[in-house]
């Protein structure tokens, strides 16, 4: 029933991109590198909120994966310049350091927040999330560090590196796009839970847990010809070879937005808001990850400058979700946002409770030990 619709959807957006390539981006070009400045419509800030209007989180404490990455220095550095206690989770602590210098450069040139407010401090855990093992473990890192006695915000970012063409499976058997991007970290939250239960029956806005998902979700809903449809019913459909490697980085993003649809119902009577959003298209290392060839053309480089937005644009969405008081206001739990701070319906399928509890079941199995696939 969805298919037609779902290809007739797929359709205008094939036409916008063939108009972005070929005549807007041009255009936007030509305007970028005559202009006095900075020229990107798509830029202007957004009207719907913006990042002044985070409320002080002083005494708040939150933990970021991907923390060094473009979207997670960017949240870092408005979290913390409003309060928080950030936990940076990141695969090393040089990795951590060269962040966290970037962070202190960043506050410094941004200056205190609204009403001068007291900024918070970064910390470091290990985190590394390509198998269920380290990523339990970068859990308990967590949980052991003295200044870790609340958690109320958990924003699950980190992505692995794009595999281009390989289908590698992760030391657990599993397809490693879907256990980077999706399953490992449900484990981390899994183990976080205790914690942030206890702090969200103490504190007056609610707890938050965000992954950080994208509109390619969208795409893992395209049937045969054009795509393999997901089903969730076993690792061995999860896996499945005929799936494209973009067609499992959008079904790992399907997973999420499952994930925070079925979390924020079962959580529904607990101070906790899940959401998951679509961050924008943005032009930093991972775009440039999945488009290699940006780095070799000056010319496209520009295009993709003039027409995506920054990291720090990129991070506004992913800030509302996890610091708004209008999302206890507006009961957001559950939704998709996206850039700008916006609430959209997301993909059939993503708003599909039968195929989310399956995703969520299928990985829990997994995460507790009772499944383990056979590939
Ligand atoms: N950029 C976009 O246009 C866009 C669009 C839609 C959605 N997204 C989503 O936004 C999220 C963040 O992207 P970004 O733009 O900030 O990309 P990025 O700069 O590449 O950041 C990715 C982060 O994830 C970390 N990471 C990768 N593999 C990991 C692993 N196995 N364990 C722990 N951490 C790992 C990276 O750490 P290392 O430095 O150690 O590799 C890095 O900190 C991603 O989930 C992506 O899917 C981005
Ligand atoms: C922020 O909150 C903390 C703790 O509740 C409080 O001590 C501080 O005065 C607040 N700061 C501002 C500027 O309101
Ligand atoms: C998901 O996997 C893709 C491909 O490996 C990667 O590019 C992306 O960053 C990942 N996203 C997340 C949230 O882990």
């Amino acid at each position: 029933m969805t298919t037609a619709i779902d290809i007739l959807w797929a359709s205008p957006w094939l036409l916008c991109i063939g108009l972005v390539l070929f005549v807007v981006a041009p255009a936007l070009v030509a305007i970028e590198q005559t202009a006095p400045y900075s020229f990107k419509p798509y830029r202007w800030p957004s009207k719907i909120w913006s990042v002044d209007e985070i409320p002080n989180l002083t005494g708040k404490v939150a933990l970021v994966t991907g923390a060094n990455g473009g979207i997670g220095v960017e949240t870092c550095v408005e979290l913390v310049r409003n309060g928080a206690q950030v936990f940076m989770g990141c695969r090393s602590e040089e990795k951590f350091q060269k962040a966290r210098n970037t962070i202190d450069k960043l506050l410094d040139e941004r200056g205190p927040a609204r009403d001068n407010r007291k900024k918070g401090q970064v910390l470091y855990f290990e985190c590394d999330v390509s198998s269920l093992a380290l990523a339990k473990k970068a859990a308990t890192v967590f949980l052991a560090h003295p200044q870790a006695k609340r958690l109320d915000v958990a924003y699950f970012c980190a992505g692995a590196p794009s595999t281009w063409g390989a289908r590698p499976l992760s030391e657990d058997g599993i397809d490693l796009i879907m256990a980077t991007n999706c399953t490992n970290q449900l484990a981390m939250l899994d183990e976080l839970y205790p914690l942030i239960k206890k702090t969200s029956r103490h504190s007056a806005s609610s707890c938050r847990i965000i992954f950080i998902s994208s509109n390619t979700e969208f795409w893992a809903n395209l049937r045969w010809p054009l795509g393999v449809e997901p089903t969730f019913n076993s690792w061995k459909d999860v896996n499945d070879p005929r799936r494209s490697e973009n067609a499992r980085y959008a079904q790992s993003k399907l997973a999420q937005a499952l994930l925070a649809r079925k979390l924020s119902s079962d959580l529904s009577n607990e101070n906790i808001a899940c959401l998951a959003l679509h961050p924008g298209e943005i032009d930093n290392d991972f775009v440039h990850r999945m488009l290699p060839w940006t780095q070799y053309n000056r010319y496209l480089a520009a295009i993709i400058k003039a027409i995506l937005i920054d990291s720090r644009q990129g991070a506004l969405t992913g800030l509302f979700a996890a610091t708004a008081k209008e999302v206890d206001e507006k009961r957001l739990s559950g939704q998709f946002l996206t850039y700008p701070a916006t609430i959209i319906q997301p993909s059939a399928f993503a708003r599909n409770d039968v195929l989310g509890r399956k995703a969520w079941e299928l990985q829990m199995d997994l995460i507790q030990g009772r499944n383990l696939p056979r590939c």
